[in-house]
């Protein structure tokens, strides 16, 4: 619950700029050298901003001036902005992929939070990986905290069409290889699909998180949509730097916003708005974190019946600024709301309920938000699968497969690795068929290492000259949630654990079955004990370092794939030094 008063609240803060020693010398004198007033440390709230800019995450790059934003709504408010960096995680650039680093990143959160003098922390999100890796680390510090998402970018336009990220990439992809489009017009594409600052302007992992973000509470009322470069984005910022300042005045930490109904809320705003399958995992994580309760199949149970209201790519046609245009996500909660399927007391940020934020929001466009009783797309949500390929789970996104291949048996095409994989993509006299299901080992948490976005397999090329677009993929993988296609993703357990994905052969049967959530591999017990008896895990490319600590500890991806030490919460306090 939100505490509306201010409590008398007793600033971590004054354990270092409150004290009257040599030590309050210290730690005050450091901080002046940028000309900080003397009262700026007489019980003013020090709000952190954990800033993930950098020019390697391109996504992110615009943060300078979102910070700025920051720092004058918490001077406006009487507290004392102290920005710092963070390791900042860039999709597109960093490999082998930036989920393997998202736990690294919240350890660093976790521990500047924790080491400095910070009361409340801004944190500032964009990019898919640094949504996570914020929220996992300030969750584990349990301080007020208020997210800002940095918005998508504007839509792709090239040749008089809407390009999209990734999703378009993806169809282009295809195009070359299929020789329908010419290298030159591939690279003119580049500049004209990602044209302002943003992070990807799809409904895939970024759009999502910060989708998620405003879903949760823990970020203000229109997080989700307005695009990077819009003054609403800006404004935003500044209202979070006014409020994190009256959050740590009231005393309202992560844990009173991030319970149970507001992860519930989650669930069921990712299911109507077609969003990522990436945020199952890292929904798991953050709960993880602090101690609520969340598994893989309350994705399943929450999401089960809940409509894809969102037009938007990758499943559909339009993009986040035509969603922002629409009304954005607010039309969405007010919708799951006069559905019954919003937790309308869970409190937001910004002191109101979620249900007071979002119940007058209005639809602009009938076409890019669906409604209720004709929606995109009807019952979708995630569903988790089981069966003996995949005893502790495996998850689809029915929004983003072909309805014909949701039920199907076929045989498996083998690839024992992302290298394995390419080459035989290569070999024009690959065995393989539109009915085969492809199948792509060691490539989740400790393979790879990463649990890269490798499960949307491109075809064979003689395959897509064919016309054929889609077939069954299955993995130990993510998705990006940029990408589509009938794509079984997150097997659990994953093959380079001895998951009995590292089992099968090419040949083996595969029937999946949405319907009745199965994923069965057709080998008997017996063979598949011999097989295992043979199972040797494979080596990892670097076995020193961050490598060897996150390989080693990594957990599934059922569990969040968050390292197994850093699972729960710490709390803010932090002993003294020897001062
Ligand atoms: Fe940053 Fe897609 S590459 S959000």
């Amino acid at each position: 619950m939100a505490k509306k008063t201010e409590k008398k609240i007793k600033l971590r803060s004054a354990e270092w700029f409150g004290r009257q020693d040599e030590y309050g010398f210290i730690y005050r004198s450091w901080t002046k050298n940028r000309g900080i007033p003397q009262d700026q440390f007489e019980g003013k709230p020090v709000i952190g901003i954990c800033n993930t800019f950098s020019e390697t995450t391109p996504c992110n790059s615009h943060f300078r001036g979102l910070a700025e934003q920051v720092k004058m709504g918490v001077l406006e408010n009487g507290g004392f902005p102290l920005e710092f960096p963070v390791m900042s995680l860039g999709e597109s650039l960093l490999r082998p992929t930036a989920m393997l680093y998202r736990n690294l990143a919240s350890m660093d959160v976790e521990e500047s939070i924790r080491g400095n003098p910070i009361d409340g922390v801004i944190l500032l999100v964009g990019c898919d990986k640094t949504t996570p890796a914020l929220l996992m680390g300030a969750a584990s510090v349990d301080v007020p905290a208020i997210a800002v998402s940095g918005g998508p970018m504007l839509n792709g336009r090239y040749k008089g069409q809407t390009l999209g990220s990734g999703t378009s990439v993806w169809q282009m992809r295809e195009d070359l290889y299929a020789g329908r489009m010419k290298l030159a017009e591939f690279h003119e594409a580049e500049a004209c699909t990602h044209r302002s600052h943003g992070h990807c302007m799809t409904m895939g992992t970024a759009s999502t998180m910060a989708s998620m973000v405003e879903a949760l509470g823990i970020g203000m009322p229109g997080n989700a949509a307005y695009p990077a470069v819009d003054a609403r984005r800006n404004l935003i910022a500044r209202d979070a730097g006014r409020r994190i300042v009256d959050l740590v005045k009231e005393g309202v930490k992560i844990t009173d916003i991030l319970t149970r109904p507001a992860f519930e809320n989650a669930i069921r705003t990712l299911a109507a708005i077609g969003g990522s399958t990436n945020a199952v995992v890292h929904l798991i994580a953050i709960a993880k974190r602090l101690g609520v309760k969340l598994e893989l199949d309350d994705f399943d149970d929450l999401g089960r019946g809940v409509h894809t209201l969102l037009d938007l790519m990758p499943s559909g046609r339009f993009l986040m600024e035509d969603f922002c245009y629409a009304g954005g996500l607010p039309v969405v909660l007010r919708t799951l709301g006069e559905e019954g399927l919003l937790h309308k007391k869970a409190m937001t940020v910004n002191g109101k309920t979620i249900w007071e934020n979002n119940k007058k929001a209005e639809c602009y466009n009938k076409e890019v938000i669906t409604e209720w009783k004709k929606p995109f797309k009807k019952n979708t949500g995630i569903a988790v699968l089981r069966g003996n390929l995949a005893p502790d789970g495996a998850i689809i996104k029915p929004s983003a497969a072909t309805p014909k291949l949701m039920k199907h048996k076929g045989r498996a095409i083998v690839f024992e690795n992302f290298e394995d994989l390419h080459k035989k993509l290569n070999d024009p006299k690959l065995d393989i068929d539109e009915n085969s299901v492809m199948v792509l080992k060691n490539c989740g948490p400790k393979g790879y290492p990463g649990f890269a976005e490798v499960g949307n397999m491109p075809l064979h090329p003689k395959l897509s000259k064919k016309g054929i677009t889609d077939m069954v993929r299955i993995s130990d993988a993510r998705m990006s949630g940029t990408a589509y296609g009938t794509v079984v993703l997150h097997v659990a357990p994953e093959a380079a654990a001895g998951g009995p994905l590292a089992l099968v052969k090419t040949g083996d049967m595969i029937e999946l079955d949405v319907e009745k959530r199965r994923l069965h591999l057709d080998v008997s017990e017996e063979e598949l004990a011999k097989r295992r008896a043979k199972w040797k895990a494979p080596k990892p490319a670097l076995d020193r370092g961050y490598w060897k600590l996150y390989i080693g500890h990594v957990n599934q991806a059922n569990e969040g794939a968050d390292l197994d030490f850093l699972v729960g919460k710490s709390g803010a306090f932090v002993p003294r030094d020897n001062h």
